[in-house]
Protein backbone atom coordinates (compact mmCIF):
# COMPACT_ATOMS: atom_id res chain seq x y z
CA UNK A 1 0.00 0.00 0.00
CA UNK A 2 3.03 2.31 -0.14
CA UNK A 3 2.58 3.46 -3.51
CA UNK A 4 -1.07 4.22 -4.22
CA UNK A 5 -1.57 5.78 -7.51
CA UNK A 6 -3.48 9.56 -7.57
CA UNK A 7 -6.40 10.08 -5.68
CA UNK A 8 -8.99 9.72 -8.44
CA UNK A 9 -7.59 6.48 -8.34
CA UNK A 10 -8.50 4.52 -4.99
CA UNK A 11 -11.41 3.91 -3.31
CA UNK A 12 -12.58 1.88 -0.12
CA UNK A 13 -12.91 -1.55 1.38
CA UNK A 14 -15.01 -2.32 3.87
CA UNK A 15 -12.95 -5.12 5.92
CA UNK A 16 -14.97 -6.12 8.98
CA UNK A 17 -17.59 -4.87 11.65
CA UNK A 18 -17.72 -5.09 15.26
CA UNK A 19 -20.05 -3.73 17.97
CA UNK A 20 -20.59 -3.83 22.15
CA UNK A 21 -23.43 -3.28 23.89
CA UNK A 22 -23.42 -2.34 27.48
CA UNK A 23 -24.58 -5.53 29.75
CA UNK A 24 -27.37 -3.03 31.71
CA UNK A 25 -30.56 -4.37 29.20
CA UNK A 26 -33.21 -2.02 30.42
CA UNK A 27 -36.80 -3.22 29.24
CA UNK A 28 -40.13 -1.19 28.79
CA UNK A 29 -41.71 -2.72 31.91
CA UNK A 30 -38.07 -1.48 33.76
CA UNK A 31 -39.32 2.28 32.36
CA UNK A 32 -42.68 2.21 33.18
CA UNK A 33 -41.76 1.76 37.02
CA UNK A 34 -39.46 5.29 36.19
CA UNK A 35 -42.26 7.33 34.53
CA UNK A 36 -45.71 7.33 33.63
CA UNK A 37 -45.63 4.77 30.42
CA UNK A 38 -46.32 0.99 29.63
CA UNK A 39 -44.62 -1.44 27.38
CA UNK A 40 -47.31 -1.59 25.08
CA UNK A 41 -47.21 2.23 24.21
CA UNK A 42 -43.28 2.02 23.44
CA UNK A 43 -44.23 -0.44 21.14
CA UNK A 44 -46.87 0.54 19.36
CA UNK A 45 -45.40 4.06 18.70
CA UNK A 46 -41.91 2.80 18.12
CA UNK A 47 -40.59 -0.79 17.87
CA UNK A 48 -39.01 -0.62 21.08
CA UNK A 49 -39.30 -3.14 23.89
CA UNK A 50 -35.70 -2.61 25.07
CA UNK A 51 -32.20 -0.81 25.41
CA UNK A 52 -28.67 -0.81 26.84
CA UNK A 53 -28.07 1.62 29.44
CA UNK A 54 -23.56 1.96 30.06
CA UNK A 55 -22.40 1.38 33.54
CA UNK A 56 -21.44 4.38 36.24
CA UNK A 57 -17.89 4.99 34.91
CA UNK A 58 -18.20 3.21 31.53
CA UNK A 59 -17.61 6.20 28.67
CA UNK A 60 -18.53 6.05 24.98
CA UNK A 61 -15.02 5.72 24.92
CA UNK A 62 -14.61 2.40 26.37
CA UNK A 63 -17.72 1.09 24.36
CA UNK A 64 -15.96 2.50 21.16
CA UNK A 65 -12.59 0.48 21.86
CA UNK A 66 -14.73 -2.47 22.58
CA UNK A 67 -16.35 -1.90 19.36
CA UNK A 68 -13.10 -1.45 17.19
CA UNK A 69 -11.43 -4.45 19.04
CA UNK A 70 -13.95 -6.67 17.82
CA UNK A 71 -14.02 -5.02 14.33
CA UNK A 72 -10.20 -5.33 14.13
CA UNK A 73 -10.62 -8.87 14.89
CA UNK A 74 -13.29 -9.72 12.13
CA UNK A 75 -11.23 -7.58 9.54
CA UNK A 76 -7.68 -9.74 10.48
CA UNK A 77 -6.02 -6.13 10.81
CA UNK A 78 -4.22 -4.76 14.06
CA UNK A 79 -4.32 -1.49 15.67
CA UNK A 80 -0.75 -0.91 15.05
CA UNK A 81 -1.60 -0.98 10.75
CA UNK A 82 -4.69 1.81 11.83
CA UNK A 83 -3.09 5.44 10.42
CA UNK A 84 -6.71 7.09 10.99
CA UNK A 85 -9.56 6.45 12.95
CA UNK A 86 -13.19 8.55 12.50
CA UNK A 87 -15.45 8.27 15.42
CA UNK A 88 -19.05 9.41 15.46
CA UNK A 89 -20.63 10.79 18.45
CA UNK A 90 -22.68 13.00 20.04
CA UNK A 91 -22.32 12.18 23.63
CA UNK A 92 -18.30 12.46 23.69
CA UNK A 93 -16.09 11.51 27.18
CA UNK A 94 -15.35 15.50 27.33
CA UNK A 95 -15.48 18.83 25.63
CA UNK A 96 -11.95 18.03 24.38
CA UNK A 97 -9.89 16.40 23.49
CA UNK A 98 -12.32 13.85 20.68
CA UNK A 99 -13.31 10.85 22.10
CA UNK A 100 -11.19 9.40 18.44
CA UNK A 101 -8.26 10.29 20.82
CA UNK A 102 -8.73 8.19 23.58
CA UNK A 103 -9.88 5.57 21.44
CA UNK A 104 -6.51 5.72 19.52
CA UNK A 105 -4.67 6.01 23.22
CA UNK A 106 -6.72 2.85 24.24
CA UNK A 107 -5.78 0.54 21.58
CA UNK A 108 -2.13 1.68 21.44
CA UNK A 109 -1.79 3.28 18.29
CA UNK A 110 0.77 5.63 18.07
CA UNK A 111 0.88 7.11 14.36
CA UNK A 112 -2.16 8.36 12.09
CA UNK A 113 -4.90 10.53 13.39
CA UNK A 114 -7.71 10.79 15.01
CA UNK A 115 -11.03 12.73 15.09
CA UNK A 116 -14.39 13.18 16.04
CA UNK A 117 -17.56 13.69 13.82
CA UNK A 118 -20.73 15.40 15.25
CA UNK A 119 -23.86 14.96 13.04
CA UNK A 120 -26.07 13.09 15.80
CA UNK A 121 -27.76 9.91 13.89
CA UNK A 122 -26.36 10.60 11.21
CA UNK A 123 -23.21 10.56 12.47
CA UNK A 124 -21.88 6.71 11.26
CA UNK A 125 -22.79 8.11 7.50
CA UNK A 126 -20.83 11.18 7.88
CA UNK A 127 -18.12 9.28 9.55
CA UNK A 128 -17.67 6.89 6.73
CA UNK A 129 -18.11 9.11 3.72
CA UNK A 130 -15.29 11.64 5.63
CA UNK A 131 -13.18 8.93 6.06
CA UNK A 132 -13.84 7.02 2.69
CA UNK A 133 -12.94 10.76 0.98
CA UNK A 134 -9.53 10.91 3.37
CA UNK A 135 -8.78 7.09 1.93
CA UNK A 136 -9.05 7.94 -1.37
CA UNK A 137 -7.55 11.63 -1.07
CA UNK A 138 -4.49 9.43 0.00
CA UNK A 139 -4.36 11.04 3.91
CA UNK A 140 -4.19 7.48 5.30
CA UNK A 141 -4.24 3.79 4.12
CA UNK A 142 -6.64 1.94 6.59
CA UNK A 143 -9.25 3.49 9.04
CA UNK A 144 -11.57 2.85 12.23
CA UNK A 145 -14.92 4.26 11.37
CA UNK A 146 -16.83 4.10 14.63
CA UNK A 147 -20.21 5.38 15.66
CA UNK A 148 -20.87 5.57 19.76
CA UNK A 149 -22.77 7.06 21.97
CA UNK A 150 -23.91 7.04 25.58
CA UNK A 151 -27.48 8.88 25.20
CA UNK A 152 -28.32 7.61 28.38
CA UNK A 153 -26.33 10.56 29.90
CA UNK A 154 -28.44 13.30 28.10
CA UNK A 155 -31.53 11.97 28.48
CA UNK A 156 -33.85 13.76 30.73
CA UNK A 157 -35.16 10.67 32.78
CA UNK A 158 -38.21 12.57 34.08
CA UNK A 159 -39.39 12.78 30.36
CA UNK A 160 -41.34 10.52 29.02
CA UNK A 161 -41.78 11.67 25.90
CA UNK A 162 -37.84 11.42 24.98
CA UNK A 163 -36.43 8.68 27.68
CA UNK A 164 -37.85 5.78 26.38
CA UNK A 165 -36.67 6.09 23.01
CA UNK A 166 -32.89 5.59 23.29
CA UNK A 167 -30.00 3.85 24.49
CA UNK A 168 -26.16 3.30 24.69
CA UNK A 169 -24.03 0.92 21.85
CA UNK A 170 -21.17 1.56 20.14
CA UNK A 171 -20.13 -0.22 16.15
CA UNK A 172 -17.00 -0.12 13.50
CA UNK A 173 -15.85 -0.63 10.85
CA UNK A 174 -12.76 -1.16 9.09
CA UNK A 175 -11.49 0.66 6.33
CA UNK A 176 -8.90 0.02 3.81
CA UNK A 177 -7.96 1.86 0.74
CA UNK A 178 -7.80 -0.24 -2.17
CA UNK A 179 -6.27 1.05 -6.12
CA UNK A 180 -8.72 1.76 -8.80
CA UNK A 181 -11.75 3.80 -8.55
CA UNK A 182 -15.12 2.61 -7.05
CA UNK A 183 -16.40 -0.08 -8.94
CA UNK A 184 -20.47 -1.47 -9.27
CA UNK A 185 -19.16 -5.16 -9.05
CA UNK A 186 -15.90 -5.06 -6.82
CA UNK A 187 -15.89 -4.35 -3.21
CA UNK A 188 -15.58 -0.68 -1.32
CA UNK A 189 -18.02 2.09 -0.79
CA UNK A 190 -19.78 3.20 -4.16
CA UNK A 191 -21.54 6.25 -3.29
CA UNK A 192 -22.39 8.68 -0.93
CA UNK A 193 -24.72 11.38 -0.13
CA UNK A 194 -24.70 14.50 2.85
CA UNK A 195 -27.11 16.99 3.36
CA UNK A 196 -27.59 19.34 6.24
CA UNK A 197 -30.47 21.69 7.04
CA UNK A 198 -29.69 24.04 9.91
CA UNK A 199 -33.34 25.51 9.94
CA UNK A 200 -34.76 22.91 12.18
CA UNK A 201 -32.39 23.33 14.95
CA UNK A 202 -34.66 23.53 17.47
CA UNK A 203 -37.21 20.02 16.67
CA UNK A 204 -34.28 18.24 18.03
CA UNK A 205 -31.06 19.51 19.92
CA UNK A 206 -29.74 19.46 23.22
CA UNK A 207 -30.29 22.72 25.62
CA UNK A 208 -27.03 22.88 27.02
CA UNK A 209 -23.04 23.22 25.60
CA UNK A 210 -19.45 24.78 26.54
CA UNK A 211 -20.19 27.82 24.90
CA UNK A 212 -23.97 28.70 26.02
CA UNK A 213 -24.74 27.12 29.37
CA UNK A 214 -21.44 25.64 30.53
CA UNK A 215 -23.67 22.52 31.41
CA UNK A 216 -24.02 19.18 28.98
CA UNK A 217 -27.83 19.58 29.00
CA UNK A 218 -30.87 17.66 28.04
CA UNK A 219 -31.93 15.90 24.69
CA UNK A 220 -35.47 17.84 23.49
CA UNK A 221 -37.32 17.18 21.13
CA UNK A 222 -40.67 17.57 18.98
CA UNK A 223 -41.27 14.38 18.20
CA UNK A 224 -44.11 14.61 15.86
CA UNK A 225 -42.24 17.44 13.89
CA UNK A 226 -39.27 14.96 13.35
CA UNK A 227 -41.49 12.09 12.78
CA UNK A 228 -42.71 14.39 9.88
CA UNK A 229 -39.47 15.19 8.54
CA UNK A 230 -37.92 12.29 8.76
CA UNK A 231 -39.46 9.82 6.14
CA UNK A 232 -39.04 12.85 3.43
CA UNK A 233 -35.53 13.77 4.19
CA UNK A 234 -34.75 9.88 4.49
CA UNK A 235 -35.78 8.91 1.14
CA UNK A 236 -34.51 12.13 -0.93
CA UNK A 237 -31.09 11.64 0.29
CA UNK A 238 -31.88 7.80 -0.52
CA UNK A 239 -32.82 8.47 -3.79
CA UNK A 240 -29.65 10.84 -4.60
CA UNK A 241 -27.64 7.60 -4.27
CA UNK A 242 -29.84 5.52 -6.26
CA UNK A 243 -29.78 8.31 -9.16
CA UNK A 244 -25.77 8.85 -8.67
CA UNK A 245 -25.11 4.62 -8.79
CA UNK A 246 -27.89 2.89 -11.29
CA UNK A 247 -29.36 1.08 -8.15
CA UNK A 248 -32.76 1.21 -6.96
CA UNK A 249 -34.71 -0.81 -4.08
CA UNK A 250 -34.46 -4.07 -6.38
CA UNK A 251 -31.05 -4.33 -7.14
CA UNK A 252 -29.77 -3.81 -3.80
CA UNK A 253 -29.44 -6.90 -1.41
CA UNK A 254 -30.00 -4.93 2.35
CA UNK A 255 -31.13 -2.27 3.50
CA UNK A 256 -29.73 -1.01 6.69
CA UNK A 257 -31.27 1.87 8.09
CA UNK A 258 -30.76 4.36 11.25
CA UNK A 259 -32.60 2.70 13.94
CA UNK A 260 -35.17 5.21 15.46
CA UNK A 261 -38.58 4.03 14.72
CA UNK A 262 -39.56 1.21 13.74
CA UNK A 263 -42.82 3.24 11.95
CA UNK A 264 -39.94 5.29 10.54
CA UNK A 265 -38.15 2.38 8.99
CA UNK A 266 -41.12 0.71 7.32
CA UNK A 267 -42.44 3.47 5.67
CA UNK A 268 -39.28 4.13 4.11
CA UNK A 269 -38.61 1.56 2.78
CA UNK A 270 -42.32 0.90 1.57
CA UNK A 271 -41.66 4.51 -0.61
CA UNK A 272 -38.55 2.90 -1.95
CA UNK A 273 -40.27 0.00 -3.07
CA UNK A 274 -37.47 -2.20 -0.79
CA UNK A 275 -38.64 -5.66 0.16
CA UNK A 276 -39.32 -6.22 4.01
CA UNK A 277 -37.13 -9.22 4.01
CA UNK A 278 -34.17 -7.01 3.03
CA UNK A 279 -34.51 -4.77 5.65
CA UNK A 280 -32.08 -5.39 8.71
CA UNK A 281 -34.08 -4.04 12.02
CA UNK A 282 -32.64 -3.48 15.74
CA UNK A 283 -34.61 -0.57 16.90
CA UNK A 284 -36.69 -3.84 19.46
CA UNK A 285 -33.90 -4.74 20.92
CA UNK A 286 -31.39 -1.46 20.90
CA UNK A 287 -33.48 2.05 20.75
CA UNK A 288 -32.15 4.41 19.17
CA UNK A 289 -28.76 4.64 19.64
CA UNK A 290 -27.70 7.60 17.35
CA UNK A 291 -24.44 7.24 15.57
CA UNK A 292 -24.14 3.69 17.01
CA UNK A 293 -27.58 2.17 15.52
CA UNK A 294 -26.27 1.79 11.78
CA UNK A 295 -22.93 -0.61 12.40
CA UNK A 296 -25.07 -1.96 15.54
CA UNK A 297 -27.50 -3.35 13.50
CA UNK A 298 -24.73 -4.09 10.14
CA UNK A 299 -22.46 -6.17 13.05
CA UNK A 300 -25.62 -8.17 13.75
CA UNK A 301 -26.79 -9.17 10.15
CA UNK A 302 -23.41 -9.91 8.80
CA UNK A 303 -22.53 -12.17 12.85
CA UNK A 304 -25.79 -14.20 12.36
CA UNK A 305 -24.90 -14.67 8.29
CA UNK A 306 -27.19 -12.39 6.05
CA UNK A 307 -25.27 -10.67 5.28
CA UNK A 308 -21.78 -11.93 2.71
CA UNK A 309 -19.39 -10.72 1.05
CA UNK A 310 -20.26 -9.77 -1.90
CA UNK A 311 -23.82 -8.45 -1.19
CA UNK A 312 -25.00 -4.38 -1.86
CA UNK A 313 -25.42 -2.98 1.34
CA UNK A 314 -27.59 1.05 1.89
CA UNK A 315 -27.06 2.68 4.83
CA UNK A 316 -29.17 5.69 5.70
CA UNK A 317 -29.71 8.17 8.40
CA UNK A 318 -31.41 10.83 9.01
CA UNK A 319 -30.97 13.08 13.20
CA UNK A 320 -30.56 16.22 14.77
CA UNK A 321 -29.69 19.38 12.29
CA UNK A 322 -31.48 17.94 10.48
CA UNK A 323 -28.77 15.84 8.75
CA UNK A 324 -29.43 13.38 6.71
CA UNK A 325 -27.22 10.85 4.75
CA UNK A 326 -26.93 7.47 2.67
CA UNK A 327 -24.35 5.28 1.37
CA UNK A 328 -23.79 2.57 -0.95
CA UNK A 329 -21.39 -0.35 -0.17
CA UNK A 330 -20.60 -3.26 -1.85
CA UNK A 331 -18.94 -6.12 0.34
N1 LIG B 1 -45.72 6.80 27.30
C1 LIG B 1 -47.03 7.04 27.29
N2 LIG B 1 -47.59 8.12 26.71
C2 LIG B 1 -46.77 9.00 26.12
C3 LIG B 1 -45.36 8.81 26.09
C4 LIG B 1 -44.85 7.67 26.70
N3 LIG B 1 -43.54 7.37 26.73
N4 LIG B 1 -44.80 9.83 25.42
C5 LIG B 1 -45.81 10.64 25.03
N5 LIG B 1 -46.97 10.14 25.45
C6 LIG B 1 -48.31 10.70 25.26
C7 LIG B 1 -48.29 12.18 24.98
O1 LIG B 1 -48.21 12.92 26.18
C8 LIG B 1 -49.59 12.38 24.27
O2 LIG B 1 -50.62 12.41 25.22
P1 LIG B 1 -51.87 13.41 25.02
O3 LIG B 1 -52.51 12.98 23.74
O4 LIG B 1 -52.67 13.16 26.24
O5 LIG B 1 -51.26 14.77 24.94
C9 LIG B 1 -49.75 11.08 23.47
O6 LIG B 1 -48.88 10.13 24.08
C10 LIG B 1 -49.39 11.23 22.00
O7 LIG B 1 -48.13 11.91 21.93
P2 LIG B 1 -47.44 12.21 20.55
O8 LIG B 1 -46.13 12.89 20.79
O9 LIG B 1 -48.41 12.88 19.63
O10 LIG B 1 -47.20 10.71 20.06
P3 LIG B 1 -46.72 10.18 18.69
O11 LIG B 1 -47.66 9.22 18.13
O12 LIG B 1 -46.23 11.29 17.79
O13 LIG B 1 -45.42 9.33 19.11
C11 LIG B 1 -43.05 9.58 19.14
C12 LIG B 1 -44.35 9.99 19.76
C13 LIG B 1 -42.85 8.08 19.35
C14 LIG B 1 -41.88 10.34 19.79
C15 LIG B 1 -43.09 9.88 17.63
O14 LIG B 1 -43.48 11.19 17.40
C16 LIG B 1 -41.79 9.63 16.97
O15 LIG B 1 -41.33 8.52 16.86
N6 LIG B 1 -41.13 10.68 16.44
C17 LIG B 1 -39.86 10.53 15.82
C18 LIG B 1 -38.88 10.89 16.80
C19 LIG B 1 -37.63 10.12 16.71
O16 LIG B 1 -37.56 8.98 16.30
N7 LIG B 1 -36.58 10.77 17.14
C20 LIG B 1 -35.33 10.16 17.23
C21 LIG B 1 -34.27 11.12 16.95
S1 LIG B 1 -34.32 11.62 15.31
C22 LIG B 1 -33.92 10.32 14.49
O17 LIG B 1 -33.19 9.49 14.98
C23 LIG B 1 -34.53 10.19 13.18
Amino acid sequence: MTDLAPAQHRHSRLLGVGSYLPANRVTNHDLAERVDTSHDWIVQRTGIEARHVAADGEFTSDLATHAANSALKAASVKAADIDLIVLATATPDFTFPATATQVQANLGIKAGYAFDVQAVCSGFVYALTTADAHLRAGLAKRALVIGAETFSRILDWSDRTTCVLFGDGAGAVVLEAAHGPPSKDQPGILVSSLRSDGTHREKLYVDGGPSTTQTAGHLRMQGREVFKHAVSMITDVIEDVFAQSGENGDTIDWFVPHQANRRIIDASAQKLGIDPAKVVTTVDQHGNTSAASIPLAFAQAVGDGRIKPGHLVLFEAMGGGFTSGASLVRL
